[in-house]
């Protein structure tokens, strides 16, 4: 039993993710397939409607992403969206060039609702734009049903065919009505049933688990991050007790976070094993201050912590991995990302021989990977985790590390979370960072010289890029005074106020 599916064939625009996840969204299952993915090979995914993505180029340009002339010819319900739009027009014989005038952010558009596509709308619509090309004439068949002040030709289609374009990005929360237009192409035109939902998304996979795995062993490398501690809630679910989860402390999480994750997965249907080895990280780390050195250390004492203890459970048959959509996406393969990088350290031990891995979130983006966590009862605040590094408070210490500064930090950052986690307004990421600057202080008739922390707290979508936030003073008050007061070995708090770019979000 398989979903309904939508291929969403990518011509290098920076939106195919948020077109899936729009798509997704509507309960209709979405994949991604680069745009010049052979027709044949398009319809061995049975699709029941595909989505051509945006991109850079323009469609007439030598070298530009294309596609073949009989994508339009297969009978299924096909929107283009920008560049998908303009390619559609190009290869049907229509006319793109050049516009007089670029058309950037938002604009009114006058829509012509009486389509299956525009069906339910009012004429008139806030869009976004994003193009300097546009359709000078439109292809044999084909109606304008949208236009602009600057663009008489902002969306066409041909209802017979089932071929539309839209010049704008209905993707983008900018377009106020852009959900409704893309549900409008799923369920009027593409005959979506609204088949795919997270309960059967579970199921279904536990079903496949089941039947690969059969009665053999999993092993799973257990971060406690989002990814990791939902493909282990899967695995419990699927095959309870017999899934083993190594949990390598490195000593570098967060306050009260090891006994966190110990607290939650020990009481799972599955082994839970948790390796100290702060001293043994610790040990290796002594005198080395290089960012990228110490990222390495890290990485590969994690591989070797993690192997020790695998031997020592003698033969597990399977690998399991937390690999979510993205990944494989990022990686630009759709075959198989073959082992993700654990902590982005280049991967699990190869030379283990694994009789096969299981991806149980393989298919899923980060917010459906939440939605399945909450469903299989893991507690909101480890689904909602901020991002992480895989390093850890490692890298949020400058320079060289020390049991000492680990304790600093932890107790620093635990109050900029706390307090900057009550603003209603929260930032996407929030910390603290131990620098190694000393600076002289004073604290009561005595005269300190002691440690700095910098606060970062910024606002992004993608992580990116990212904007610093304009936290309260207030806040930043309270913050500085609990941390001069309740941490020893600090007598400065300093709030970073740069961007990514040009800063990146963490120190390291
Ligand atoms: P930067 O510092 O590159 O961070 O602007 C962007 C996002 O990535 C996170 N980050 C990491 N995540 N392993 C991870 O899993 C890492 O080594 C790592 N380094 C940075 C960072 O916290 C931010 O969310």
């Amino acid at each position: 039993m398989s979903n309904q599916t939508v291929l969403v064939l990518d011509f290098g625009g920076q939106y195919k993710e948020l077109i899936a996840r729009r798509v997704r969204e509507a309960n209709v299952f979405s994949y991604i397939l680069s745009g010049d993915t052979p027709v044949e090979k398009i319809k061995e995914y049975n699709p029941i409607g595909i989505i051509l993505t945006g991109g850079p180029s323009s469609v007439y340009a030598d070298g530009a992403p294309s596609c073949k002339r009989d994508l339009f010819e297969i009978g299924v319900p096909i929107l283009g969206i920008c560049y998908g739009m303009q390619l559609m027009c190009h290869k049907l014989g229509g006319d793109v060039r050049e516009g007089e005038v670029s058309e950037y952010g938002q604009t009114i558009c006058n829509i012509e609702p009486c389509n299956k596509l525009f069906a339910g709308l009012d004429r008139i619509q806030t869009v976004l734009m994003s193009h300097t090309d546009r359709i000078f004439g439109l292809p044999e068949g084909f109606e304008a049903m949208a236009a602009t002040n600057d663009c008489p030709l902002a969306a066409f289609g041909n209802e017979k065919a089932g071929l539309y374009g839209l010049q704008f990005h209905p993707e983008v929360i900018h377009t106020k009505n852009g959900k409704q237009i893309i549900r409008n192409f799923l369920y009027n035109i593409c005959g979506a049933t609204g088949d795919y939902n997270m309960t059967d998304y579970i199921e279904r996979q536990v079903a496949e688990i089941r039947e690969k795995v059969g009665d053999k062993r999993v092993l799973l490398a257990l971060s406690g991050g989002v990814d990791s501690s939902v493909c282990a809630a899967f695995l419990s679910k699927a095959l309870p007790n017999r899934v083993v989860c190594i949990f390598v402390d490195h000593g570098f999480m967060r306050l009260d976070e090891g006994d966190q994750i110990e607290e939650i997965f020990s009481k799972r249907e599955l082994k839970f094993i948790r390796v100290d080895a702060s001293e043994r990280f610790l040990t290796k780390l002594k005198g080395v201050s290089d960012p990228e050195t110490k990222r390495k250390i890290i990485g590969s004492e994690f591989i070797k912590v993690f192997e020790e203890q695998a031997k020592q459970l003698g033969d597990i048959e399977f690998l399991a991995q937390g690999t979510i959509y993205p990944d494989i996406i990022e990686s630009g393969n759709d075959k198989a990302a073959t082992i993700k990088s654990h902590h982005n350290v280049g991967g699990l031990p190869a030379i283990m021989n694994f009789e096969g891995i299981v991806e149980p979130i393989r298919g899923l983006f980060k917010d459906e990977v939440r939605a399945v966590g909450k469903q299989l009862g893991l507690p909101s605040y480890l689904i909602n985790r901020q991002p992480f590094p895989g390093p850890g408070l490692a890298i949020r210490i400058i320079g060289e590390i020390s049991k000492e500064k680990c304790d600093m930090l932890r107790e620093a950052d635990a109050i900029v979370r706390e307090e900057l986690g009550k603003l209603r307004n929260k930032p996407n990421q929030y910390f603290a960072v131990l620098t190694n600057v000393r600076s002289v202080g004073v604290m009561g008739d005595g005269r300190t010289y002691d440690y700095t922390v910098v606060v970062r707290a910024v606002k992004t979508d993608d992580f990116m890029t990212a904007e610093f936030m304009r936290v309260p003073y207030k806040t930043l008050e309270r913050i500085s005074r609990r941390i001069t007061n309740e941490v020893d070995g600090i007598n400065r708090i300093v709030y970073d106020i740069t961007d990514k770019p040009p800063s990146t979000v963490e120190w390291e």
